[in-house]
């Protein structure tokens, strides 16, 4: 229970902060009650948040005043899709070995609510409905396991391998999450080595610059974006762990992406050969109208330019080799090194938060009535992960395969795109290909056709399409699943 003096003095900070309403109700509310809001306002810092409305609400009004959009620079962009091969193994090879050094670590953002997947458990949890039934996280923590024992074998290293995983959380993803990971054994990975943290809140304004109370003692609150990787790897002691492991290099990426290479290391001997202090992995941007953000320099600095942001003959400026100038579509997929992640605290304060106009529940300050409005009320503000990128010094940007690497769960079942059908389908294409490459051939078996044929191999066998190559010459009939390397053998008909 806070002492009165403590009330007073927190009292007196809000005033000063033009939010002491928040204790409209405080006098009337139970001392457990009030012992609730007085620690949920005591660990807010008031006048951060004041300035990252103030500061949003002003970059809101000179967006549309300030903005010259340039293509990125020659030199700060790669692709694989143009890349020589020998290029592709010399990155490959300088990330193996980094991995193998235990020098490289994984973040994965795992806070987003998933609204529109119209599913109540955290996205990672997800079952797109392979044969095998494993869950977005599941194929994640193999494809580690997998690369773990790539990364050992390839340079003869005798020690252990270890690649960190660190999973961001927020307040609605944090127990499921956990409690998810415990009931599956972490998939085989050692518990130690994976790190379950949380993102930070903001509270709700109003229009005016308000905070919202939700109930007469608690403020209503929502995860602060993706953005939020930044301050919680510093709050929640991640940076801490990184250095104590001696980690250098950052590989972070979205949940819902169900071809994610995790710690790729291709994309890690990338970065790491273009001195970069973070990089991004992008897909070409199918047509001009396509509705995505693209990296490019806005104002002279890397950033990811909306599509609503482009008028339409800029967009579908082409460049000598024909390609879109503008084609570098965002898959918030990056390389940070160490270094640069510590760096953030410097530059904080000038980060811009992102403002999202919302229904937001909260209690009437005159009547104490809750009020659930009908249409936006108010804000709710995010910081973006790709928000650094203007203050990066060295940025690198590497195009990868689409079909290989990109495609995100976002919606309900039977919507037809980025769902759960969508992303069993592409990891199933994905898999044949891996066999039609190393010379092997996949026929139909009883009730398939040759355009969806059911194979999938475990990320256990195959991380990226390697450890195949008994199939050379051989013919697989669907449905086949190879779970483990024996099964191999197991699936061949001639
Ligand atoms: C995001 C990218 C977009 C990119 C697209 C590709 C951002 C802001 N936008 O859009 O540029 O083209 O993915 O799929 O990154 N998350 C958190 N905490 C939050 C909110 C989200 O960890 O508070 C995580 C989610 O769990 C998810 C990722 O961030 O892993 C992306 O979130 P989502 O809201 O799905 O972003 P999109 O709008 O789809």
């Amino acid at each position: 229970m806070p002492t009165q003096a403590e009330v007073d003095a927190l009292k007196a900070k809000y005033a000063a902060a033009q939010q002491e309403h928040v204790f409209t109700f405080y006098d009337s509310l139970s001392p457990e009650e009030q012992a609730v809001l007085y620690n949920q306002l005591s660990k807010l810092d008031v006048d951060r948040v004041n300035r990252i409305y103030k500061k949003a609400v002003s970059g809101l009004e000179s967006s549309t005043t300030n903005l010259s959009i340039s293509p990125l620079p020659d030199d700060c962009f790669d692709s694989v899709l143009d890349a020589a091969e020998s290029k592709q193994k010399e990155w490959e090879s300088i990330g193996l070995k980094s991995i193998s050094e235990n020098k490289v670590a994984v973040i994965l953002m795992a806070g987003g609510q998933g609204t529109r997947l119209g599913s109540s458990a955290p996205k990672g949890c997800y079952d797109i409905g392979l044969p095998s039934h494993k869950s977005l996280f599941q194929l994640q923590a193999e494809r580690i396991l997998r690369l773990q024992k790539i990364a050992k074998d390839s340079t003869g290293t005798q020690g252990e391998v270890i690649i960190p995983w660190y999973v961001m959380t927020s307040g609605p993803t944090r127990a499921a999450t956990e409690g998810f990971f415990q009931s599956n054994g972490y998939f085989g990975l050692k518990q130690e080595n994976v790190i379950i943290f949380e993102q930070g809140t903001l509270p709700a304004f109003t229009n005016e610059g308000k905070i919202f109370l939700e109930t007469k003692s608690k403020l209503a609150v929502a995860p602060d974006g993706n953005g939020g990787i930044y301050a919680a790897l510093r709050y929640e002691n991640v940076l801490t762990d990184l250095a104590s492991r001696g980690i250098l290099y950052v590989h972070a990426y979205c949940v819902d992406n169900c071809l994610v290479r995790v710690a790729d290391p291709v994309f890690i001997g990338y970065s790491i050969s273009k001195n970069a202090d973070c990089s991004a992995k992008v897909v070409r941007k199918a047509y001009p109208e396509e509705p995505v953000g693209v990296i490019a320099l806005r104002n002279g600095k890397f950033n990811v330019v909306e599509y609503s942001e482009f008028d339409p003959t800029l967009a579908a400026l082409t460049k000598a080799n024909g390609q879109l100038e503008y084609g570098a579509a965002n898959i918030a997929n990056h390389f940070y090194t160490v270094d640069f992640l510590k760096s953030v605290e410097r530059f904080e304060g000038e980060l811009e938060y992102h403002i999202a106009r919302k229904k937001i529940k909260h209690v009437d300050l005159t009547t104490g009535e809750l009020q659930s409005p009908i249409k936006p009320n108010g804000m709710k503000m995010e910081l973006f992960v790709f928000d650094v990128f203007p203050f990066t010094e060295r940025m690198a940007v590497l195009e990868v395969d689409r079909k290989d690497e990109f495609s995100p769960l976002k919606n309900a079942p039977g919507t037809g795109i980025d769902d759960p059908d969508t992303s069993k389908r592409d990891i199933m294409n994905q898999h044949l290909r891996f066999v039609e490459k190393v010379g092997g051939k996949v026929v139909a078996g009883d009730g398939e056709t040759q355009d969806s044929l059911t194979l999938e191999i475990s990320p256990l066998v195959s991380y990226a399409g390697e450890g195949l190559e008994k199939l050379k010459g051989k013919t697989v009939r669907t449905p086949a699943v190879i779970d483990t390397v024996s099964d191999i053998e197991k699936v061949i008909i001639s």
